[in-house]
């Protein structure tokens, strides 16, 4: 996908200009001075037949245009119900989400989401199930097919057009899944675990394809990831979430160059934002 050098220069002072400022406990907290999406204070539960289980407890934040932004918290804390509520497929009990100001109520175009499995149509080909949501909006199928055969190219799948989903590995299904959610061009991409099936190597692999595709796409992301090291790997800031009923309980900017390689993750720099994550974690496991 060609992109202008000024593109990639825009997309990296987009995403490094947040104003600073330091908590008590250290954590450095970032301030967006335009958020593209705000949070606010969500709350949500579902009815169990027994009683109502309270899962988000006023979770708040902002993610400004351009920004990588990824969610770490305990399993069962209520990061696919946060991501849900984000997308419009699920409605708060109380607060709301604003994309660019206007209150999200239902699903839309701007918001792309791929979920933990990637959930593709075994009797559809790969180019068949990228051009589906087009289909479904009755664009041409010509011209659908061309957007999701140019897609399948970003996300490195060119030649596999024709391919059913059964024939392919598990590395490869995300990639459809990831090139699916970007058929409407969303503003934002959110990511459910999207490499937790993985195995430790693909999913390395997956993690620097996905920059790449950020950086060439200029895409905001919110992505919940259960590994600490790739949140820092891949994110301007990652957010915290307690235990259920979740909120947030820190935010960890990382200040890494980009592009980033595999190296980084060696260095002190890299070290010191992925601890004060597991303290964060850790302090918000243990408090009553
Ligand atoms: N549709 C639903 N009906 C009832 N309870 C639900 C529903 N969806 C989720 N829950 C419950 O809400 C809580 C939060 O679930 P959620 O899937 O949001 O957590 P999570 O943080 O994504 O977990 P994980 O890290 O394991 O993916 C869990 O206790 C779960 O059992
Ligand atoms: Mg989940």
């Amino acid at each position: 996908m060609p992109q202008d050098a000024s593109d990639a220069a825009r997309v990296g002072k987009d995403v490094h200009c947040h104003r600073r400022r330091e908590s008590e406990n250290g954590v450095s907290m970032a301030k967006p001075d335009r958020s593209l999406l705000r949070v606010e204070r969500l709350e949500m539960g579902y009815r169990r037949p027994d009683r109502w289980l309270p899962v988000l407890d006023g979770v708040s934040f902002e993610v400004e245009g351009g920004e990588f932004v990824c969610l770490v918290g305990p399993s069962g804390c209520g990061k696919t119900t946060l991501l849900r509520l984000v997308a419009g497929l699920e409605r708060p009990t109380s607060g709301r989400v604003l994309l660019d100001g206007v209150e999200v109520d239902r699903p839309s175009r701007s918001v792309g989401i791929v979920f933990q499995e990637p959930t593709l149509m075994g009797w559809r080909t790969v180019e068949a199930n990228v051009a589906l949501p087009l289909e479904v909006n009755r664009t041409p199928r010509g011209k659908a097919l061309r957007r999701a055969r140019a897609l399948l190219e970003l996300v490195g799948l060119s030649g596999f057009e024709e391919t059913y989903p059964a024939q392919l590995s598990g590395g490869m299904a995300q990639r459809v899944a990831l090139a699916r959610a970007l058929v409407h061009d969303p503003r934002v991409l959110l990511l459910d675990e999207p490499f937790g099936a993985l195995d430790a190597l693909t999913r390395e692999r997956m993690a620097l394809e996905l920059l790449r595709i950020w950086r060439a796409r200029r895409k905001t992301v919110v992505m919940v990831t259960h590994s600490v090291p790739e949140a820092v790997f891949l994110a301007d800031r990652v957010l915290v979430l307690g235990p259920r009923p979740a909120s947030v309980v820190a935010q960890v900017e990382v200040d890494l160059p980009r592009p980033r390689t595999a190296e980084v993750m060696g260095t002190v720099s890299f070290a010191a934002p992925a601890r004060q994550i597991r303290e964060a974690l850790n302090r918000a496991a243990s408090s009553p």
